[in-house]
């Protein structure tokens, strides 16, 4: 067993020493991230989790040591004792802690030598990700990654303070639970001892954690793993992580003001920053109308200005067609953008097609005249009131959307945070919350000719909208908020209904049948009748919170081991097939899909 591990121990990490160690003996231990030979003495970056120190080895020290030292190469793991000096007038870093030192060597020891690694392990490097995510370990070693996960840690632990302090106690949940209607695709388990039975894992623990309420609890986080099986994004993964909240004998306005307590200590203890609350508030039609989007970006302005009314008698068929099918007309105004190429037009045009947006009007507006392929079926009047609605002047460009409002809202909203990107009209460092609140409660799917919840359907109705449940459920609003950050939904929520028949009442327009009900969630329903506290709550998706907190591109890049576009794990390859014994003792039988 090594000397090193026994008995001389770490005496510091390397981002520790300063001058005012000068002559200490000292024990370091990391990985080598850089050997330089200038002339006879040898220079060693050692790098562990904190930091880095330069280390020095001398042949009119210790020739020997000297000699061995010039073996060591780039992520050997290894272990020196030595005397920490000052550098030289003039050869301080001042980029590291440790800078003004350097460690002399007396001896060392190679815990394990590497092989020379598939991609530097610097900050700035470039290289597939898939390279990245096959040697994770390697991946992480670089500081950038480390400080992703030295800050995950500290908001994971400033939300675990901030509730305990609250007097929310953290209570797990299953894991093999049973499938409950949230929206993506379960991930299934199959059951040895009951073969053709199968859990699913948790979407999120949302029932388990009702159940908590009326289990007297009153007050739970979990800080939970969720999984989907859904289409993946930059900000989703199949695999990831809520801070998972229920409380009882509350209303919506005590929940939102303890999460923006929760929201400010985890900046505070995660970047040293003290954001402002309470949040700015939103309702979601005003967000839809004013952003087209439920989850905002409002950090800069361009906002959609819905121009139905003036073109109510357009002679510009593609309007006119739009209004007369029940539609609409959205349009916004670029400032300042009139000189934007035509190519540039062709490529936003391509951009709305995404959203299912058949052209992309414009019209640049120069000293002279209006530019344009459609203002030759404007009338004055038009104009006039286009001009007034858009505050339109000499430089500026003007888009527009017609067809149906979700197509109208989904590209023009869109379009505008593309812009926001493109034309860099986006202050990078401002935070800007807002709750979005007073969702519709359901949602109708034209394809399958039914209502949707658009939470779940375990959100409470706003109780002045339980009349119109029966007559005009679309008009239904609900007591549910989500939390949104600069354009992503960090967090989400709802209070709950209490009440089994309001349940009831939910379930009849979702057509969910009493059978389906009672064989999906009758311990919950069951629950409701014997006694269930008012409660409500929310959840947090804690990687996309250090994702915007770091600035990351991707989601992966603050998870450990995330999960590829395509759902597969690198590192260990899985998903992998299975021996057919596994499969004959779960009663499986795997058919190809051609
Ligand atoms: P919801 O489905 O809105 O609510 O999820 C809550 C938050 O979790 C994050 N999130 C994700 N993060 C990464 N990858 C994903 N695939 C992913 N899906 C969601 C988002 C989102 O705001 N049970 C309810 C909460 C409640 O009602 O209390 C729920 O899960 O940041
Ligand atoms: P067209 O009449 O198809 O030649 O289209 C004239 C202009 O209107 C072009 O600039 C198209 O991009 C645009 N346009 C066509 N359909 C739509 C639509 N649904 N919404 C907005 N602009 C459209």
């Amino acid at each position: 067993m090594s000397q090193f591990i026994t008995e001389l121990k770490r005496s510091h990490h390397n981002n520790e020493l300063t001058a005012s160690d000068k002559n200490k003996e000292v024990v370091l231990f990391g990985w080598v991230a850089g050997v330089r030979d200038h002339g006879g003495v040898l220079f060693v970056d050692l790098r562990d989790r904190e930091g880095l120190t330069q280390v020095v080895f001398n042949p009119e020290i210790n020739p020997k040591v000297h000699d061995l030292a010039k073996h060591l190469r780039s992520e050997y793991c290894m272990g020196i004792q030595g005397k920490v000096m000052l550098r030289p007038d003039g050869m301080a870093n001042s980029n590291l802690t440790t800078g003004e030192i350097e460690v002399w060597v007396q001896e060392f020891e190679v815990f394990s030598s590497s092989k020379t690694p598939p991609f530097p392990v610097e900050d700035q490097i470039e290289v597939h990700e898939e390279h990245r995510l096959k040697y994770r370990y390697l991946d992480l070693r670089r500081s950038v990654m480390r400080k992703n996960f030295e800050l995950r840690h500290r908001v994971m632990q400033a939300a675990r303070n901030y509730l305990t302090e609250q007097g929310f106690w953290e209570i797990e949940t299953p894991i093999l639970n049973r499938s409950t209607p949230e929206g993506a695709r379960d991930y299934l388990v199959p059951s040895r001892v009951h073969p053709g039975e199968f859990y699913a894992l948790p979407q999120s623990p949302q029932l388990f954690k009702q159940v908590l309420m009326m289990s007297g609890m009153e007050r739970y986080f979990q800080i939970a793993r969720c999984f989907r099986d859904e289409v993946l994004r930059a900000d989703r993964q199949p695999e990831f992580t809520q801070i998972d909240i229920e409380m009882s004998f509350i209303d919506s306005e005590d929940i939102m003001a303890a999460m923006e307590g929760l929201v400010h200590s985890m900046w505070q203890q995660g970047l040293g920053q003290e954001i402002s609350i309470p949040f700015p508030r939103i309702s979601y039609d005003d967000s839809m109308a004013r952003f087209g989007v439920d989850a905002p970006d409002m950090r800069f302005a361009m906002e959609l200005v819905n121009v139905s009314g003036i073109f109510e008698k357009s002679d510009f068929k593609v309007f006119q067609g739009a209004l007369s099918k029940g539609g609409m007309i959205k349009a916004i105004n670029a400032k300042g953008k009139a000189d934007m190429s035509r190519s540039e037009i062709d490529e936003l045009t391509k951009f709305v097609g995404i959203y299912g947006a058949k052209g992309l009007a414009y019209i640049k507006v120069t000293e002279k005249e209006w530019h344009s392929p459609i203002v030759k079926f404007f009338s004055d009047t038009e104009k006039q009131q286009l001009q007034q609605a858009l505050g339109m002047e000499p430089g500026d460009l003007i888009f527009f959307g017609a067809d149906s409002s979700k197509v109208v809202n989904d590209a023009m909203g869109n379009l505008r945070e593309h812009l926001g990107q493109k034309l860099g009209l986006i202050d990078e460092k401002k935070l800007s919350f807002v709750w979005v609140h007073d969702f519709p409660m359901f949602d109708y799917d034209e394809k399958e000719a039914r209502h949707a919840a658009v939470h779940h359907p375990f959100t409470a109705p706003c109780i002045e909208d339980l009349p119109l449940m029966k007559s005009d459920p679309h008009r239904v609003k609900t007591q549910a908020y989500d939390l949104v950050l600069n354009g992503h939904e960090i967090g989400g929520g709802s209070i709950r209904i209490h009440s089994q028949e309001v349940q009831q009442q939910v379930f009849d327009i979702l057509k969910i049948s009493q059978e389906e009900a009672q064989d999906k969630f009758g311990f919950l329903l069951e629950a409701l009748e014997f006694g269930p506290p008012p409660h409500g709550g929310i959840a947090f998706g804690l990687d996309r919170i250090i994702m915007l907190m770091t600035g990351a591109e991707s989601i992966r890049d603050v998870i450990a081991f995330p999960k590829t576009q395509r759902a597969t794990c690198l590192l260990a390859n899985a998903p992998s097939p299975v021996s057919a014994t596994q499969l004959l003792e779960l009663g499986i039988k795997v058919e190809k899909k051609s």
